[in-house]
């Protein structure tokens, strides 16, 4: 399935008021949705774009060769918390007027069965988006004590009684261990039931796992100072959420910037689609986006 960048309007509307040169920074590549209408918004910008993802990457420079070979256009497999050193690596001079994080997972990743992160594709417990780094989500499913899977479904999957899934996985693994997705989405499916329409049970059970494998919310934590850092005076941080410990540590970063005098908020209430877009794609209804402008200091005016 193709991937649907969200909340594009909302972000180009933003960038329209921002200055006509400079480097942005596309933390999290993914299919280039973002960056492409970014690109063709800002003609004299260039974009630095970022992926754990090889696939994404390699997708990225096969399908945007034009913008590599006239040098818009410039790309790192490498973390967004490691935007420093990527941003060191740009030509001197070079002004970051912003940066754009869109969290989460895209929509090839989703579809791909071998990455492990589906509940309708049978693949292999994976879930890593880099599949070089950490362990994949079946160790977590095979080794981690019912109280500790318990406390991840229902306080990073928001899982209201996780309690007889986690059961029913440590009982289950005893006789076997888990491997692939199919093997746990239908255990859960299986104590769950289909109670929300056209919302898998596992949705939030994956989520969690998925979050955790990748350590996302330290991630995430690590990066927020680090991009404001790399921002021109007047440059803007793009962040868009999908999970509610997602938008809360943006929220509270942002906040603390501006408590520190380091800039203003952009909207003083979150940006979230509109129903047009959320009806058209369903990757949207729970996406927020927040935007942070970095002060002009002193003598910089
Ligand atoms: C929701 S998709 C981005 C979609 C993109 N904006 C578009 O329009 O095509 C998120 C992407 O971020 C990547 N990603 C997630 N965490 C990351 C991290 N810590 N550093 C860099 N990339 C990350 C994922 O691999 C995925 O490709």
């Amino acid at each position: 399935m193709l991937h649907t960048p969200v909340l594009l309007d909302a972000v180009l509307n933003h960038i329209s008021e921002m200055p006509d040169e400079g480097w942005f920074v596309d933390g999290t590549f993914g299919r280039g949705g973002h960056t492409r209408a970014i690109l063709a918004a800002k003609p004299k910008w260039n974009v630095l774009a970022l992926d754990v993802d090889a696939e994404a990457i390699e997708h990225g420079t096969r399908e945007f060769s034009t913008e590599v070979s006239n040098g818009r256009l410039r790309f790192a497999h490498a973390e967004f918390s490691d935007v420093v050193t990527w941003v060191r690596s740009l030509p001197e001079g070079a002004t970051i007027v912003g940066v754009l994080l869109d969290l989460g997972v895209s929509s090839p990743q989703l579809d791909e069965a071998r990455r492990g992160f589906s509940f309708y594709h049978d693949g292999p417990l994976d879930m890593r988006m880099n599949p070089e780094v950490g362990r994949p989500a079946a160790d977590i499913v095979n080794s981690w004590s019912e109280k500790e899977l318990n406390d991840l479904f229902h306080f990073m999957g928001e899982v209201r009684s996780p309690f007889r899934v986690s059961r029913k996985i440590v009982e289950t693994r005893r006789e076997r261990k888990f491997t692939t997705t199919r093997e746990l989405s239908d255990l859960i499916a299986s104590i769950e039931g289909w109670r929300k329409k056209g919302h898998h049970p596992a949705t939030n059970f994956f989520m969690a796992l998925r979050i955790q494998v990748n350590n996302e919310l330290d991630r995430l934590t690590a990066a927020l100072p680090k991009v404001v850092e790399q921002l021109q005076p007047g440059g803007r941080f793009f962040v868009i959420t999908f999970h509610s410990l997602e938008d809360r540590i943006v929220k509270n970063a942002f906040r603390e910037f501006v408590a520190n005098d380091l800039g203003r908020l952009v909207n003083k209430k979150v940006i979230q689609a509109t129903w047009t877009e959320a009806k058209e794609n369903p990757r949207a209804r729970s996406a927020k986006l927040r935007i942070f402008e970095k002060e002009f200091q002193g003598d910089e005016i």
